[in-house]
């Protein structure tokens, strides 16, 4: 008898298991549901898919500067109905009011039964473009400009400050870059991109990407542009390629005429990190509003920097006594940013018009 005891506890393990996958496959997996976003577009899901990817699938791209790993935080939205418990790997992506609200990472949560979500109108509006290389130069020894032109679709709309998403092709890497150019041109984009050591998209950029190779960008996302309707003044602070949505911010203005005060501080270690000085000191020269203001934290002896010297924070400290009147773009390393809000707001900025872009 004592013979048939483990044969039955492994028949009967089978039967559970069996049951399991068969009642996973009724309630999760191949049984037909549905996504419903914004109460108002239905989405029929078949299989096990993230709400990231059943998205995606429908051409309704909200950022995912990770690829769906959940490192960035970036691809948010609102759980309605459905779905199941936050997860520990959501956490820290969200504030007390963020759970409260039912806010989740769409890479997080699978559709296994009908969901409701809501996600911001605009994002709706970001698409997949086919883009081709047209233009990679070396900016300064770790930065580049790569300048893309739109196939399909041939055209962007966005606002000077927004970004777009890279995919890096063959391997399921995707990052996000502030587009540094000029959104009047609709059918080429601009990107700075710095070389991190080993990083994967910027090893990509600056070691295999060639002119004429695809890429496939998705955009345009974030809520980091320049307030239009405002007339306060202008402070914006930039660190390495920072200076990316400035640079847009700022060939906006220069189209209009520069009709607000600007002041345009921009961080780097020694001279050999500065670049387009040019281009800004021609605004200069075109515009008395604009004035930028460029400081080195270690400059070199050979440099011959004749220039602001220190770091950023205390620089602008210098400059900005008051800024009663202003609001500030700020693009940087998180640390930087910190740095330069805790200045902003100790020189009487209304905190509410700091805007910044953190990476
Ligand atoms: C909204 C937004 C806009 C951005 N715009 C720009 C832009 O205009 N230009 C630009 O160059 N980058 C920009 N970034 C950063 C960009 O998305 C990538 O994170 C960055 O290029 C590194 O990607 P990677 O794949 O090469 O490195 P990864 O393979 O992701 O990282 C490799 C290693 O380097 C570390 N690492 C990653 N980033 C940095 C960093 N910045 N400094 C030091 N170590 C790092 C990682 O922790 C990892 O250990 C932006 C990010 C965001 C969120
Ligand atoms: S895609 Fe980055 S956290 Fe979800």
């Amino acid at each position: 008898m004592d013979f048939f005891v483990p044969i039955i506890i492994i028949g009967l393990l089978v039967i559970i298991t069996i049951l399991l996958i068969f009642f996973e496959q009724i309630i999760g997996g191949n049984a037909e549901k549905s996504v419903t976003i914004n109460n108002n577009v239905k989405i029929p899901v078949q299989g096990d898919e993230t709400v990231l990817n059943t998205l995606n699938k429908e051409k309704i791209f909200i950022p995912s500067a990770c690829g769906g790993k959940a490192t960035c935080g970036f691809c948010k939205f609102k759980l309605i109905g459905g779905g199941g418990d936050l997860k520990p790997t959501e956490e820290p992506f969200m504030s007390e009011q963020e759970k409260k609200d039912g806010v989740r990472l769409s890479c997080q949560v699978k559709v296994r039964g009908d969901l409701q979500i809501e996600i911001p109108e605009e994002m709706m509006n970001a698409k997949e473009y086919h883009s081709k290389v047209v233009g990679l130069d070396d900016l300064t020894h770790d930065i580049k400009l790569l300048k893309v032109e739109l196939i399909e679709p041939d055209h962007m709309d966005f606002k000077p400050g927004q970004y777009a998403q890279l995919r890096v092709p063959g391997i399921e890497v995707i990052r996000a870059y502030s587009i540094a150019s000029n959104p009047k041109d609709k059918s080429h984009l601009e990107f700075i991109i710095r070389m991190v050591p080993k990083g994967k998209a910027t090893s990509f950029v600056h070691k295999a990407l060639d002119i004429g190779d695809k890429l496939i960008l998705t955009g345009p996302y974030g809520d980091f542009f320049l307030q239009e309707e405002s007339d306060k003044e202008i402070i914006c602070i930039a660190g390495g390629s920072g200076k990316a949505p400035i640079r847009s911010i700022l060939s906006y203005l220069k189209d209009q005429g520069m009709p607000r005060k600007v002041k345009y501080f921009f961080g780097a270690k020694t001279k050999k990190d500065l670049y387009y000085t040019e281009e800004f000191r021609a605004l200069e020269k075109q515009f008395p509003n604009f004035k930028y203001i460029p400081a080195l934290s270690e400059p070199l002896k050979e440099d011959n920097w004749d220039g602001e010297v220190g770091l950023i924070t205390d620089v602008v400290n210098k400059h900005c006594p008051d800024l009663t009147n202003s609001e500030a773009y700020l693009c940087g390393s998180p640390g930087m940013i910190d740095a330069c809000c805790n200045v902003l707001e100790n020189n009487k900025i209304n905190k509410d018009f700091i805007y910044f872009d953190k990476f």
